[in-house]
């Protein structure tokens, strides 16, 4: 019966962090997956999650289906996370949010959502994205192409973007990542957002936000800007967030789907269809992240202290980017390295080729994607200095 069935080339990322746990170097660093490690390379549970699981354990609640839409109190905890407090646009009733498996489940439901009810030529994703974006929307039979965002100098080409989706034909979709670009970490400036907005709405484009650093930038509600600043000036958009990284909730799949529509009637037929996409795949989303999110969010003590937390993993990356930054420098003083400290978030895009990135992996034990892309919190002070080492001598080779 399958005898047919063509082998998984498998997920890159995954297959290196897993050949990553192979490793048997004692040395080794592991610079690959986007997963945040603290000092001691370990991922932290935060408290403000930890104290929310003791609750919902000690409320001994039963376990329904959720509606196919999720739970209330999380999809209202997410508009605000989003939107902030008191935005026209949610108390107008003109945004409608679903629960979803991971943004990543989020995306998926807006792909088939969009294939269903948009009539459009396509998507437009960032050169470079995310690995999935581009499957997660061609597996929906949507055709996928790219516009120009990179800069070699280390940040984003904004004009040759703005010419590339001036010249789009109404009604496409663009894929923008809200911050923390995944995999470059070189963001828009607030102007840049605001010009391009403008563009946007004369345009009229459909954006399709991608959120899943929120906070990892500069702040929750600073990195939220253009979700906020889109939906202050009418346009309508999807957006997608996620709460793997920002709450450390990788494996409890939490994520939502947002829609911000024209009016709260045609927000109620969205959200109607949208659980009709739910329905079809997986019928309604697991409970128990929502429920720590939504206890998170709910509770100022701790949302106070998530918050203080996420201030702590910002910082400890920024001041690994200081560290690698000078490390390299010191090493390197006629080479620029100063793009380690415009890009932003998780990630850093260095410029190594393919064959450096093996080199690393042979002979240092230093693990990154073959795009040349770092995870910064895969440094800590005990490794920082002996991967710029690596790094430098793999430069010179
Ligand atoms: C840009 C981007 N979008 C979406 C996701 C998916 O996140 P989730 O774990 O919420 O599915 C990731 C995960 O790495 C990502 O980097």
């Amino acid at each position: 019966m399958f005898q047919h069935v063509a082998p998984f080339a498998g997920d890159h990322i995954v297959s290196l962090n897993e050949a990553f746990q192979r490793d048997t170097r004692p040395h080794k660093v592991n610079l690959s997956i986007g997963i945040y490690a603290d000092e001691n390379a370990r991922l932290p549970t935060l408290d403000a999650v930890h104290q929310a699981e003791l609750r919902l354990a000690t409320a001994r609640m039963a376990k329904p289906y959720l509606p196919m839409e999720g739970a209330t109190n999380f999809r209202s905890a997410v508009q605000t996370l989003l939107f902030g407090a008191r935005h026209e646009a949610v108390a107008s009733g003109r945004v409608v949010t679903i629960q979803t498996v991971g943004s990543s489940g989020g995306l998926k439901a807006g792909a088939e959502f969009l294939r269903r009810w948009f009539a459009f030529s396509g998507v437009w994703i960032s050169d470079p994205s995310w690995d999935n974006h581009r499957s997660l929307f061609e597996s929906s039979r949507i055709t996928v192409h790219t516009y120009p965002y990179y800069d070699p100098a280390g940040g984003v080409c904004f004009d040759a973007m703005l010419e590339c989706l001036r010249t789009l034909p109404p009604r496409s979709v663009v894929l923008l990542h809200a911050c923390c670009h995944n995999p470059t970490g070189a963001d828009l400036s607030t102007a840049q957002w605001i010009t391009l907005i403008t563009m946007i709405q004369e345009r009229q484009l459909l954006p399709f936000l991608d959120m899943a650093y929120q906070g990892f930038g500069d702040g929750v509600d600073t990195d939220a800007f253009a979700v906020r600043a889109l939906a202050r000036a009418g346009v309508p958009f999807l957006i997608a967030n996620s709460f793997s990284k920002s709450m450390g909730l990788y494996g409890e799949r939490c994520g939502a789907l947002s829609v911000v529509c024209t009016d709260a009637q045609q927000a109620e037929h969205v959200l109607g269809q949208l659980k009709f996409t739910v329905r079809q795949s997986y019928f309604s989303p697991p409970a128990h992240g929502g429920q720590i999110v939504a206890q998170v969010l709910g509770d100022p003590l701790l949302r106070l202290s998530w918050e203080s937390d996420l201030n702590t993993m910002r910082d400890r990356i920024r001041a690994m980017r200081v560290r690698l930054h000078a490390a390299l420098s010191q090493r390197m003083p006629d080479a620029d390295f100063s793009f380690l400290l415009r890009q932003r978030g998780m990630f850093s895009y260095t410029g190594l080729q393919p064959s450096q990135v093996d080199h690393l992996r042979d002979a240092h034990a230093i693990y990154l994607v073959h795009s040349g892309r770092i995870c910064i919190p895969g440094l800590n002070a005990n490794n920082v200095d002996a991967v710029a080492d690596a790094i430098c001598a793999t430069l010179l080779l």
